[in-house]
């Protein structure tokens, strides 16, 4: 028999963007089970269900210890019926049957082989399925029709499906600070993402561009695109201009900030550790084997739109969702990576660092290192 006064209970709060969730998970074998069943909801375009499982798989990874029994997880918030259902098999039998046959279901990993081809989501690799194709040698054969960056994907189908190194993210950073001081002086590069966040490996690399002079930063990534791709850096790319357009309140703003946000998705072509010279400028790889393809994606960001543009693009994908709610329902504001705006005061409000708009959203600062919900 337990002895009530032995377990520990634990408490967090509701919101993941009230919590701080290092990369020390406590419960990687309940937030794992709990992650697959939100990615197969996902997956399935059910993203109510997703998000669920991801709330509560949020919450354990927030932890200061591993979960024994059911008894502690009394009052925690964000916990349903059906991850306390999957939480309880777990502690109990060591496994989810859900999880279990979900994992070996052949519409699950149908959909993450063709999920897993750049370009391709879960409404096209539905449609694949339906039409009886489950892998990778079967689309070849189908004859169906791939767009670009699926002919990438699926060209690279086993280089982006291998984990970025933070060796590599750094190789890349690199590379990217010389493209862009070279096509524009003084302009600052910012690794964001899950390596910002402390992360060791990724899916990609991200990274947010701006100038500290406001409008500098104006075509500059056709620029940095154009210096990537004559030096032989770039496999696939795909710019595309961002079309939002921020109400001015003030006189003397120009009405130049719309359509400034430019984001290209792109994949690398990165030499191996062995074959990385000192010098990055030009890349000079020729076999097959002493090169690899990494997705890298790009933001260039106004400096006034900076601090938003950063908080925005590090992440957690469910932190940036719960800062978002969280400024809705419980602040009446709307945030988003450009700008954050008070409903109640009917005007955007200016932040210049994170620290201000944490601090403009009523929350405690949270560090990059402690938003990996
Ligand atoms: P890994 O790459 O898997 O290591 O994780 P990650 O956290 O870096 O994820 P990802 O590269 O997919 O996204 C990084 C951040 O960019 C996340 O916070 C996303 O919410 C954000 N992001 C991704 N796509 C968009 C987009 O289209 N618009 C905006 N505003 N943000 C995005
Ligand atoms: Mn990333
Ligand atoms: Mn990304």
């Amino acid at each position: 028999q337990i002895n009530e006064a032995e377990v520990v209970l634990f408490s967090v709060p509701s919101y993941a963007c009230q919590r701080r969730t290092t990369l020390d998970n406590h419960n990687v074998t309940l937030t794992d089970a709990l992650s697959l069943l939100a990615e197969n909801a996902e997956l399935s375009d059910e993203d109510g269900r997703g998000v669920a499982f991801r709330r509560a798989a949020a919450v354990l990874k927030a932890l200061p210890a591993p979960v024994t029994a059911m008894s502690q997880l009394t009052g925690l918030p964000c916990l349903g019926d059906h991850s306390l259902r999957v939480i309880k098999d777990i502690l109990e039998n060591e496994a989810s049957d859900e999880v279990e046959s979900t994992k070996q279901s052949d519409r699950f990993k149908a959909l993450k082989v063709l999920t897993g081809i750049f370009g391709v989501g879960s409404k096209t690799a539905d449609r694949w399925i339906r039409d009886g194709i489950h892998n990778l040698h079967q689309l070849q054969e189908s004859g169906a029709t791939l767009n670009r960056a699926q002919q990438a994907g699926l060209e690279h189908y086993n280089d982006l499906n291998q984990q970025v190194t933070k060796a590599e993210a750094d190789a890349i950073t690199e590379i990217v600070q010389e493209a862009v001081v070279s096509v524009l002086p003084g302009a600052q590069v910012v690794l964001t993402g899950g390596f910002r966040r402390g992360k060791q490996t990724g899916h990609d690399v991200d990274f947010l561009i701006t100038h500290p002079e406001e409008g500098r930063e104006v075509g500059l990534m056709p620029k940095v695109v154009f210096w990537l791709e004559s030096q032989g850096f770039l496999l696939y790319q795909k710019t595309t201009r961002n079309s939002y357009l921020e109400v001015k309140d003030g006189p003397g703003r120009p009405s130049s900030n719309m359509d400034r946000f430019e984001r290209c998705l792109s994949i690398f072509k990165l030499a191996k550790k062995e074959e990385r010279g000192i010098k990055v400028t030009v890349n000079t790889v020729k076999t097959r084997d002493s090169w690899r393809a990494v997705r890298v994606d790009l933001v260039v960001s106004p400096i006034s739109q900076f601090a938003f543009a950063l908080l925005g693009w590090t992440g957690s994908k469910l932190f940036e969702r719960e800062l978002r709610r969280w400024a809705g329902h419980e602040k009446a504001m709307s945030l988003s990576s450009h700008a954050l705006y008070d409903n109640k005061q009917s005007r955007y409000l200016r932040a210049a660092s994170e620290e201000e708009i944490f601090a403009h959203l009523g929350l405690e600062y949270i560090p990059p290192s402690e938003r990996n919900a």
